[in-house]
């Protein structure tokens, strides 16, 4: 089968599609067919190494864990013999945490993992990239802010794949959302249910009047610094991006300024937030986005896209 890996760290061009022996279930593990796969953000950041302190885990001169990606969907072709929740020929989607490899034509995951049965209502292609921006802003929103009806959030990248996620997700907790963006994506992400959008280039929403009881950064460009005046009384300053400014205001201030790597919270608690999110999807409350599609044959230039921070929403990567 084929296989996207990357020895070195280094630019899009590290990837090599490899030809690679077929995995066998072992006992608690099903076989997948991968139909997509999710190519994002987080992906690029640890072919490249970045930031260099994320190598203490990554591998400090190359990579520990050469495969790549971490979303799927796909059809079960075979399950271990003790396999009970699932059955071949089952459509089901997930994620691999940060054993990753999903950019592949067949990966193995133990049943017990984040791995749910598709809904029938939407496809593998928008499937496969919901354990990035979904699931991690669901953890942001959910577990990390507890955002509560009427409360009034901001989300900055509104127009990136955690950032839509986050738009959609405030609004069916009740929240109230603006969403910054620029001038060209307004439109999409009052599409997509922000009750006001701010245009980054045309206007600094740090010295308004206004004030949030959330701050989402899900693109990593603000400080808590530059967004405390902005904040109520209560509020909180959040993103998902690392950065020694954010590490160090979460470490003197943590009532207010949170980050979270979420792929480095329990299995259990991640498996919680993903069966929420799948009922949110079958009961058709939100939608995935997706810019574009590249093959498997194709992940370099997709890398080169994602590497520009100009997608909006996600990027699939598609089997034929
Ligand atoms: N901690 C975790 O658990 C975790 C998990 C997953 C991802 N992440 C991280 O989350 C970050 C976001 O990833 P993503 O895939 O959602 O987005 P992304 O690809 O990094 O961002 C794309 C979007 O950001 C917008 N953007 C760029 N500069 C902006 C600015 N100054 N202000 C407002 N919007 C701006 C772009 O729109 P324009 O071109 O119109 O500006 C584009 O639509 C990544 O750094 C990723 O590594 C963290």
């Amino acid at each position: 089968m084929k296989k996207a890996i990357y020895k070195t760290y280094g630019s899009p061009k590290v990837i090599e599609l490899i030809n690679t022996e077929k995995p066998l279930p072992k006992s608690n593990e099903i076989l997948v067919k991968i139909k997509a796969s999710s190519a994002t953000r987080a992906d690029t950041m640890m072919r490249q190494g970045t930031p260099k302190f994320g190598r203490l885990f990554l591998g400090f001169f190359k990579p520990k864990n050469t495969s790549l990606g971490t979303g799927f969907s796909g059809e079960i072709e075979s399950i271990g013999n003790e396999v009970t929740k699932f059955k071949i020929g089952d459509a089901v989607f997930g994620e691999k945490l940060f054993s990753n490899g999903c950019n592949a034509e067949y990966i193995c995951i133990a049943e017990n993992m984040i791995i749910e049965q598709k809904p029938i209502t939407i496809s593998h292609e928008e499937a496969a990239p919901i354990c990035d921006g979904f699931l991690t802003s669901y953890n942001f929103l959910k577990d990390i802010a507890s955002i509560k009806e009427g409360q009034h959030i901001l989300v900055n990248g509104a127009s990136g794949s955690l950032g839509t996620a986050a738009v959609q997700l405030a609004k069916v907790m009740g929240a109230k959302v603006t969403g910054v963006c620029s001038t060209k994506n307004l439109d999409f992400v009052k599409s997509i249910g922000a009750d006001k959008v701010i245009d980054y280039k045309n206007e600094d929403f740090t010295k308004s009047t206004n004030k949030y009881d959330i701050i989402y950064d899900s693109v990593g460009t603000l400080s808590y610094k530059n967004c405390k005046d902005v904040l109520t009384p209560k509020g909180i300053f959040m993103t998902p991006v690392l950065s020694f400014g954010t590490l160090w205001h979460s470490m003197i201030n943590y009532k207010k300024v949170k980050f979270a790597a979420t792929g480095l919270k329990k299995t259990e608690e991640l498996k919680r937030l993903f069966e929420d999110l799948v009922s949110l999807f079958k009961d058709d409350k939100l939608h995935t986005n997706i810019d574009k599609s590249y093959k498997l044959s194709n992940i370099i230039e997709a890398h080169e896209y994602l590497e520009t921070g100009r997608k909006v929403g996600n990027i699939v990567i598609i089997n034929s």
